[in-house]
């Protein structure tokens, strides 16, 4: 655990920031316990980046309270700020030049002496994976390995929180997995981890809790497990060989899986949410008796999958409607008012 005694990184109450009339942030209340990675989840438009700026001290709050480390981020910005990295804020690397020297320069502007800035640069590429793009410069670099190289400039002076604002998105699967690790290794230095993200999967890896946010507001909370069994253990996605069992593979997954059955318009293809509890070895196990049931009938299955719940689907669970990207399009002054 840190050195402070409280356990909260974070603590919101009633935050609220507002763009004119669009009230970006409105009434978002956080505890996010140190030494974890916290999860907020929502949609384009959710108020993640907002709330993480008001956080990081670059944003003035209009309404409600935030501390940080028992810092109020007004009263006490420089005491925040001297414990708290963002990646793409103090990271801020230069194209034109190497991995290395970018990290080097950072750590020259964080105070370290040349030799130590040299070694702790060389020791975060190695971390990384980027040993041997050091030399290469920024602008030659993939998404992947930038984001990377953002992550390691921002744990130059290993701060005791950082803000991950969405680090994985548009990257490919190899590139997130080493994002991933690196949040990982981040956490287990004892640094708070705030991620942002649109994707559950993401936050069920990495984060101990979770917060769904959704116009500004956290609409659910809890662990993974929590929050996935209000939603759905998962869905089975399958293809048949020939459309014409559809009819039949949609009967046996009715049956074993006891739940509706969607017909996707491709016409091989169907799709269940599977209840589950929330228990994945349940609904995996769910899962493999529908499959060994459908070969029993004598339907050829060409693909089968279980799937995490999308962030659709755990919207449509909480909210009872898929997230809507919200833009700058005014929100009617009732849903405000209501939800107030
Ligand atoms: N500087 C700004 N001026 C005006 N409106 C803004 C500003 N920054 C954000 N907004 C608006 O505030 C709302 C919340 O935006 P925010 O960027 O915090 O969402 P987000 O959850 O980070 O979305 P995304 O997943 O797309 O990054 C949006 O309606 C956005 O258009
Ligand atoms: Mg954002």
């Amino acid at each position: 655990m840190r050195e402070r005694g409280t356990g909260l990184a974070i603590e919101t109450s009633g935050l609220v920031k507002v763009f004119g009339k669009n009230r970006a942030v409105d009434g978002l209340d956080l505890a996010v316990p140190a030494g974890t990675v916290y999860g907020v989840l929502g949609p384009n438009g959710a108020g993640k980046t907002t709330a993480v700026r008001v956080l990081a001290t670059l944003l003035r709050p209009d309404g409600g309270e935030a501390r940080v480390f028992g810092h109020d981020v007004l009263r006490e910005a420089d005491a925040v700020r001297s414990r708290v990295s963002l990646t793409g804020q103090y990271a801020s690397v230069d194209e034109d030049m190497t991995g290395m020297e970018n990290l080097v320069l950072i750590g020259r502007l964080l105070g370290h002496k040349k030799p130590g800035a040299r070694d702790r640069a060389r020791q975060l590429l190695e971390a990384f994976g980027l040993t041997d793009a050091a030399d290469r410069q920024v602008k030659n670099y993939s998404g992947g390995m930038r984001r990377r190289l953002d992550i390691a400039a921002s744990i130059l002076n290993t701060p005791d929180l950082l803000f991950l604002d969405e680090p994985t998105t548009g990257l490919d699967p190899r590139s997130r997995n080493q994002v991933w690790d690196i949040i990982r290794i981040v956490v287990a230095h004892g640094t708070t981890v705030l991620l942002t993200t649109q994707y559950l999967d993401e936050a069920d890896r990495l984060a101990g809790r979770i917060a769904v946010v959704d116009h500004g507001k956290v609409i659910a909370e809890g662990t993974p497990g929590e929050l996935k069994s209000s939603v759905g253990a998962g869905t089975v996605h399958v293809r048949l060989r020939d459309p014409g069992q559809r009819p039949d593979a949609e009967r046996v997954l009715a049956k074993e899986l006891d739940a509706q059955v969607y017909l996707e318009a491709d016409p091989v293809a169907l799709t269940v949410r599977v209840a589950g509890e929330g228990v994945e070895r349940e609904a995996a196990e769910q899962a493999a008796r529908a499959l060994s049931e459908l070969a029993a009938s004598g339907i050829v299955v060409d693909d089968f999958s279980l799937g995490q719940p999308s962030l659709d689907e755990v919207f449509l669970a909480l909210t009872g409607a898929p997230p809507r990207e919200d833009g700058l399009a005014d929100h009617p002054a009732t849903s405000e008012e209501t939800a107030a």
